[in-house]
């Protein structure tokens, strides 16, 4: 934790479990309502109001012209109603004066073509002109908000994503930045594997950003593009640390600065801040994706929170939900009702995984322009409750009930605690192999969401962690496909498993270094000694073939990936291959290193069968006991609660004690159903 940044946890108090709250934008509606609106809001029970998020035209129309008294009023009637206020810096949405007078401050695309005024995250972040206005905007804000009591904290722009930008602005940030990390142009040429097709560079100045719109997939050299991937994310975390010491300089310690990053953020990278007090995010889903059984596409996706809700804690060590779905949207490739009672049991599942804010985006449905088909919590009458606004009511009606029936000072059942999980996952993986799949069937993004989903059928508490963290808590150690590596950091799983942790270590992990290069070495050469094993060799199959692999006396099936393993003397193996010219190889071994144990799974599955019978034995084989859910069925605790909820598309009885206390929803978890009880 830097210096600037507090801990997430002293903005929010325990007892009150989730704080809820809506996002409003009085700039859409005529003054005359707003009063009628903020009222409503807090009648409907939220304790909190998101402002100011897109109106920067508002706010201040000509340049250095600022404007304020609109937004004053409306945080008066909040004040009135009870209500708190979030607030949040417009730098996602600039006035038109902004891009007619000022060119450079817009982002340019691959071809060089420079994005136009009328929609939003355009502004190209490293440009100084635009940050010397974001600066004015920001200070303005945070002068006439910062000591407000009303006022809890600050969202800094919207949804941050690290948009690859090719403008001369972004040209010379990189550069830099490749200088700073770089220094002489010998270790660049050298980290960039520049002697392949004379990508040679004499000088910093002859490069520019590495562009696989004008080269083509073939010409794109991988460790650029990820150096590229890296500069863009550090401009993002970079420019959301400058807009928060621009606000701290001015506002009051106990308002919190924080920002809302989407579910899946593949681009910006939340723990390269340096300066938020925690990091939150949007959760939409219900897009159109893969989803669970019959009413799948009425309940959406049910990874989405299940990833957001713990990835977003290693900032600050707390999260919550700056964005939920209210209803359906405009943007899936169909957007159906959902089922009845779905958005509060998305709500409670951001709660179960300790969520401390749930707000939503919005609170009317707007009436014109490019949302006007997106759900708000209020329909286009301007006062009547949607189906998500009724769902919402209901969930802040029980949290009020469940708020009373918190005892302080309640810890983690050992029961859960000896099922204790991490993931150790970063974005520099998912970039490395995403770029050089190697079979169009690997599926970088929801590879680790795989083993997240099977330690939660067994009820563990998984969190997901950067390899920076501490491992000695977990009992069950993850390491899923994490590419790139260094001595220090598999020394680090080797000291976890030497001391009694139970590593698991799949396949694609520590076959290159932090540049992305293979070892002039065997195959994944830092880890052989640690999983007793030599990687021989790796196979991937037709989508429509069928690998055989037989653990025990069962057979499973795979065809995205297979490493050949050579298990040292002390090594067991747990699975062979049963089928291909390579039958008797094996694929799946365990190897004990000191105290603990390391098991390696070379293979990836579709049905991801073999992953989750392995994982079963590893861990009733270290003597915990876990459960059985499937898939769709989630169930956590907090805070002395234990909370379930049902994506799937038929009922559920949970099995829970006789002396357990129901305190929301029924035994049996209908589809979208709830079960909140304490023992
Ligand atoms: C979010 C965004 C909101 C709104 C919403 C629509 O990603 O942050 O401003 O556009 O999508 O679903």
């Amino acid at each position: 934790m830097n210096a600037t940044a507090q801990v997430g946890n002293r903005f929010f108090p325990e007892k009150d479990l989730a704080t809820t709250g809506i996002y409003y934008y009085p700039e859409h509606w005529n003054e005359n309502q707003w009063e009628r609106d903020i009222k409503k809001i807090a009648s409907m029970g939220y304790e909190f109001v998101h402002l100011a998020e897109f109106a920067w035209f508002k706010m201040e129309p000509e340049p250095g012209k600022f404007e304020f008294t609109w937004l004053d009023k409306v945080i008066s009637l909040c004040t009135k109603y009870n209500l708190k206020v979030l607030m949040c810096t417009p730098s996602a949405t600039t006035p038109a004066w902004m891009r007619t007078n000022y060119t450079e401050t817009f982002v340019m695309d691959g071809h060089y073509i420079r994005g136009e005024h009328g929609t939003r995250g355009l502004g190209s972040i490293v440009n100084p002109t635009y940050r010397g206005f974001v600066e004015k905007i920001v200070t303005e804000m945070a002068r006439r908000y910062g000591q407000n009591r009303n006022v809890i904290g600050w969202q800094l722009d919207n949804e941050p994503d690290a948009k690859p930008d090719y403008s001369p602005s972004s040209q010379d940030a990189f550069r830099q930045w490749l200088k700073n990390k770089y220094k002489t142009i010998a270790a660049l040429n050298e980290a960039w594997g520049a002697a392949f097709w004379s990508q040679w560079y004499n000088d910093f100045d002859q490069i520019i950003i590495p562009n696989t719109t004008l080269v083509g997939w073939w010409g794109n050299n991988p460790h650029a593009l990820l150096d590229f991937k890296r500069y863009a994310a550090d401009a993002q975390a970079e420019f959301l640390d400058f807009q928060a010491t621009v606000l701290r300089s001015s506002i009051s310690k106990d308002q919190f600065v924080t920002t809302n990053y989407t579910a899946v953020s593949t681009g910006a990278d939340s723990r390269r801040t340096k300066k938020l007090d925690f990091a939150t995010y949007t959760a939409y889903p219900n897009g159109g994706s893969d989803n669970i059984g019959d009413l799948g596409f009425r309940l959406g996706n049910s990874s989405v929170i299940l990833f957001a809700a713990e990835y977003y804690k290693s900032v600050g060590g707390v999260s919550g939900v700056m964005e939920i779905q209210p209803g359906p949207v405009n943007w899936g490739t169909y957007n159906p009702l959902l089922l009845l009672g779905t958005v509060r049991m998305w709500l409670y599942h951001t709660f179960a995984a300790g969520g401390k804010l749930a707000c939503s985006y919005r609170f009317r449905q707007i009436n014109y322009s490019a949302e006007q088909y997106h759900a708000g919590v209020i329909k286009t009458d301007g006062t009547t409750p949607s189906q998500g606004g009724e769902d919402y009511m209901q969930f802040m009606k029980e949290i009020a009930a469940l708020r009373k029936q918190y005892k302080p000072g309640v810890t983690m059942p050992e029961r859960l605690n000896a099922r204790s999980t991490a993931i150790i996952w970063n974005l520099e993986n998912y970039w490395t192999i995403d770029r050089q799949k190697q079979t169009s069937q690997w599926n970088t993004w929801n590879y680790p969401i795989k083993f997240l989903e099977i330690a939660k059928s067994f009820g563990a508490p998984v969190d997901l962690i950067p390899e920076t963290a501490d491992l000695s808590k977990y009992k069950f150690v993850i390491i899923p496909a994490y590419e790139m590596v260094d001595s220090g950091v598999v020394k680090k799983w080797r000291e976890y498993a030497a001391n009694g942790g139970h590593l698991i270590i799949t396949c694609r992990t520590a076959t290159k270094d932090r540049m992305g290069h293979f070892w002039e070495a065997e195959w994944a050469a830092p880890i052989s000694g640690l999983i007793g094993a030599q990687v021989k060799a790796t196979d991937m199959l037709p989508g429509n073939a069928k690998g055989d692999i037989l653990m025990g006396s069962t057979h499973y099936s795979w065809n995205n990936w297979a490493d050949l393993l050579m298990p040292d003397k002390n090594t067991e193996t747990l699975a062979v291959f049963d089928n291909q010219f390579y039958k008797g190889e094996v694929a799946v071994t365990k190897h004990k290193v000191g105290k603990g144990t390391v098991t390696y799974i070379g293979v990836d599955t579709d049905d991801a069968k073999l992953e989750a019978d392995i994982l079963k034995k590893i861990y009733t084989g270290a003597g915990v006991t876990i459960e059985n859910y499937p898939p769709g069925i989630y169930v956590y605790w907090r805070d002395g609660f234990y909370v379930a909820v049902n994506y799937s598309s038929d009922s559920y009885a949970m099995n829970i004690s006789e002396t357990a206390r129901i305190l929301v929803g029924e035994k049996v978890l209908k589809p979208a159903g709830v079960l909140v009880w304490s023992e």
